[in-house]
């Protein structure tokens, strides 16, 4: 619904039909509506209007329809009404009558068909016009809302794809150092059973010789200087502690191992719901994990982590939102540099700081780095996006994210958290 005559339609006082008095008639006629002024017009032109308050008021006045009766409209309507061209839209309609009311004499206006009379229309449709027109609006305003949140949340889905995608070389690089010591201590201690194993049916032969009757000196000793060559040799071989190393070395690895996959499960989650009690040191050492490889290679990560209460949050989006800021820092530094990766508390905030040593933002950089596609880097490298979702997760936390930086220097990006717990939409 958008101009006039549709509203012309749809209430009842627009239409055409409706009384019209001509220049001529005299003030006292029979066809006075009571709710709405009255057009006045000449040769089909409207040229006035007699508003419903001064028609009251010349009744109710004492002897007002005597007095004044029999006196021509024209010494009474306002000869200057609100008119308005059918053509109009409803907001032009309502802009020009909302500028131009006199209350009480223009209250409701004229609508012209061309040059013609075409009907009243009153302040009152003008607004159940607009209403309609507004909730019409609203809705496909809602709707448009809804398509937008969906297709942010395929793009923040798409980021993290991306961002996983490139973190899974380097993960599986992680996984495979461990992996592959801990085979090869394996091979180790398969070889090793299979010489324990030896040495056991030599001992077993040993022990049948030493039952039998038939034994001999000479067997014996025979036997017991193999065995003890044969234990030499395999304490050289598989000395104790080499064999408790190998053991531990390989527990160690299995656990660096179960690890990457616990993080990477976390990291990798769906969810997109609030979580009550996360730890968000935690948070930031599965990024730390899972970013190990592209970072390991361009700076020492310095940890200094604080004691913080938990927060409600969803740690899947949290995570991301530190890897995001760690690669971004790992990404600016050339050659090799520091990047601290700090905790703290205060009562309401949890903070966690990410700083590095890289090349820094300039000031007209630094106006943009949130906005969705911004990147200074090549393509295949940024996308653009990391920073524009790091904002939208901190805000749907209800958190802050704060940025300092020197050109040359380094930059420190700062996310906060509200420790108070608080739903998330
Ligand atoms: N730690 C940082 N140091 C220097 N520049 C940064 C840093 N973090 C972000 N930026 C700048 O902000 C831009 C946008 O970052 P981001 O949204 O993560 O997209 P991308 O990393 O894909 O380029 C980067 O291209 C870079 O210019
Ligand atoms: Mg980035």
């Amino acid at each position: 619904m958008n101009n006039l005559s549709e509203l012309c339609v749809s209430v009842e006082p627009l239409k055409p039909h409706f009384k019209v008095l001509d220049v001529g008639d005299i003030f006292l006629d029979p066809r006075y509506d009571r709710f709405l002024s009255l057009p006045v017009v000449q040769d089909g032109r409207p040229v006035g209007t007699i508003s419903r308050s001064h028609v009251q008021q010349v009744f109710m006045s004492r002897f007002g329809r005597e007095l004044q009766g029999n006196k021509p409209i024209s010494e009474f309507m306002n000869p200057t009404p609100l008119v308005v061209a059918l053509d109009r839209s409803m907001a032009e309609a309502s802009q020009y009558v909302t500028r131009n009311i006199v209350f009480p004499i223009t209250e409701d206006f004229i609508v012209t068909d061309g040059d013609g009379y075409h009907g009243m229309g009153s302040v009152i449709d003008l607004i159940r016009g607009l209403e309609r027109q507004l909730v019409s609006q609203n809705a496909s305003l809602a709707q448009a809302y809804e398509k937008l949140k969906d297709s942010q949340a395929q793009l923040v889905q798409s980021e993290k794809m991306a961002s996983l995608g490139q973190m899974v070389a380097g993960v599986a690089h992680e996984i495979n150092t461990p992996l592959g010591y801990v085979q090869n201590n394996m091979e180790l201690v398969r070889d090793a059973y299979g010489k324990w194993g030896e040495l056991n049916g030599v001992y077993d032969a040993l022990f049948g010789l030493m039952n039998s009757p038939d034994a001999s000196e000479a067997d014996l000793s025979g036997y017991f200087s193999r065995l003890r060559d044969m234990r030499e040799e395999f304490a050289e071989v598989y000395p104790q502690e080499s064999m408790e190393s190998l053991f531990s070395d390989s527990l160690y690895g299995l656990r660096q191992i179960s690890e990457i996959v616990v993080n990477l499960k976390n990291f990798s989650r769906l969810d997109q719901a609030a979580v009550d009690n996360i730890d968000i040191n935690e948070c930031m050492i599965s990024a730390l994990t899972i970013g190990k490889n592209v970072i390991k290679h361009k700076a020492e990560v310095v940890r200094d982590f604080g004691a913080l209460p938990k927060v409600s949050c969803s740690p899947s989006q949290i995570n991301q939102v530190f890897l995001n800021l760690v690669t971004n820092a790992a990404q600016a530094i050339d050659g090799y540099g520091k990047i601290v990766v700090k905790t703290l508390a205060d009562e309401q905030w949890v903070h966690a700081v990410v700083r590095d040593s890289g090349k820094g933002i300039s000031a007209e950089h630094l106006a943009r780095i949130y906005d969705p596609f911004f990147t200074t880097k090549p393509i295949g490298e940024g996308t653009g996006l990391g920073l524009s979702i790091v904002f939208g997760i901190v805000k749907d936390h209800g958190g802050q994210i704060r940025v300092k930086s020197e050109v040359g220097k380094g930059t420190a990006f700062c996310v906060s958290l509200p420790i108070k717990k608080r739903v998330l939409n």
